[in-house]
């Protein structure tokens, strides 16, 4: 029997493939997350996460200078604050980590987007996202004030968008209306809507020093069983305002991203998270997995599911592969 439909003849050499290549991954897709400390030249590398450091603003300037080289356009801001609080007034600190590299960075790079992460786990003593009761758990409508005065303080330095990451309920909605009342109505919110409680955070706890002290987040952050949950979460921060919707994390969700974006008619994007990057390459630093083509390709199939936006810790080396790959005529 001769086979009547040969699919593959359309794979035989780079030329066709590239022809007929469905997705394709852009440095412009990536956004890099970056770890702000205060100071001036820090720079201490993130032992879980290979490649990643703490820096100061000065060398964040330094950082995205080499991401917007190799073409990135957009980073992610979190803070690592010298001192934490009961309630997480660092968040909200005009002279704070976050902002005062948000002004460095508006400053040496006009053509960078800043999105900075809103959220008070790295600010608070006892690592949780929002305000304790007296019982100790998360108080949800307490928190909203203190979200909202976060990301006006990060709008107020510059910030093109806010990105709440705590999980409360109604803080897109409550966002939205604090940056509108300071005439902020051209800040993004960049919602992480559907944010699963997962134990790929691991090494960014290390990194921002934001493990929970007593508990855990299953109390806000979502149930990895569910899935129907997370067109709820999406459609409740799209009609609260959110500009981009985000999943979180990507790789093993890529169901949920997929089915959150047919559903959705806003840019998405989705968060490779600190524990899928340190996988990676760790696997990579034992040999088992060539950890370039395997990073490449985990943000392809990001992309594939459904995200036109992909916030990385790779970003800039993958980037750069991108570019050498496309000043290559023939491959
Ligand atoms: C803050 C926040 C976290 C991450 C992004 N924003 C940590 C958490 O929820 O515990 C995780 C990012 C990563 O693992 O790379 N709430």
């Amino acid at each position: 029997m001769i086979p009547f439909e040969r699919p593959r003849r359309l794979r035989r050499n780079e030329s066709w493939r590239d022809a007929v290549r469905e997705t394709v991954l852009r440095p412009s897709d990536l956004v890099l997350p970056l770890f702000a400390v205060p100071g001036e030249g820090v720079r201490q590398p993130v032992e879980s996460m290979p490649g990643v450091h703490r820096s100061s603003p000065d060398e964040i300037v330094a950082e995205v200078g080499r991401a917007r080289a190799a073409g990135v356009r957009t980073v992610l801001l979190f803070g690592v604050p010298d001192h934490k609080h009961d309630d997480g007034r660092g968040a909200w600190d005009a002279q704070g980590p976050v902002p005062a590299a948000i002004r460095a960075l508006r400053d040496a790079h006009p053509d960078v987007l800043i999105w900075a992460d809103v959220c008070l786990c790295e600010y608070t003593s006892h690592g949780h996202c929002g305000l304790l009761t007296d019982r100790g758990e998360v108080d949800n409508d307490a928190s909203l004030p203190l979200l909202s005065r976060t990301a006006v303080a990060y709008a107020e330095a510059g910030a093109h968008a806010v990105a709440p990451s705590d999980m409360m309920d109604g803080r897109v909605g409550a966002i939205r209306e604090a940056l509108d009342e300071r005439g902020h109505t051209e800040t993004a919110i960049v919602s992480y809507a559907v944010k699963y409680a997962s134990a790929f955070y691991g090494p960014f706890r290390d990194a921002a020093d934001s493990a929970p002290a007593h508990g855990d987040r299953r109390g806000y952050q979502m149930d990895p069983a569910n899935a129907r949950e997370a067109l709820r979460e999406a459609r409740l921060d799209l009609e609260e305002g959110a500009d981009v919707i985000m999943v979180k994390p990507a790789g093993h969700y890529l169901d949920v991203l997929s089915a959150v974006a047919r559903e959705s008619d806003r840019p998405m994007a989705a968060y490779q998270v600190s524990g899928e990057y340190a996988a990676l390459k760790a696997a990579g630093e034992r040999g088992w997995i060539d950890a370039d083509r395997a990073i490449d390709e985990s943000l392809l199939c990001i992309r594939r599911a459904g995200a036109d936006l992909i916030v990385t810790y790779a970003a800039i080396e993958v980037a750069e592969r991108l570019k050498r790959l496309h000043s290559t005529p023939f491959r």
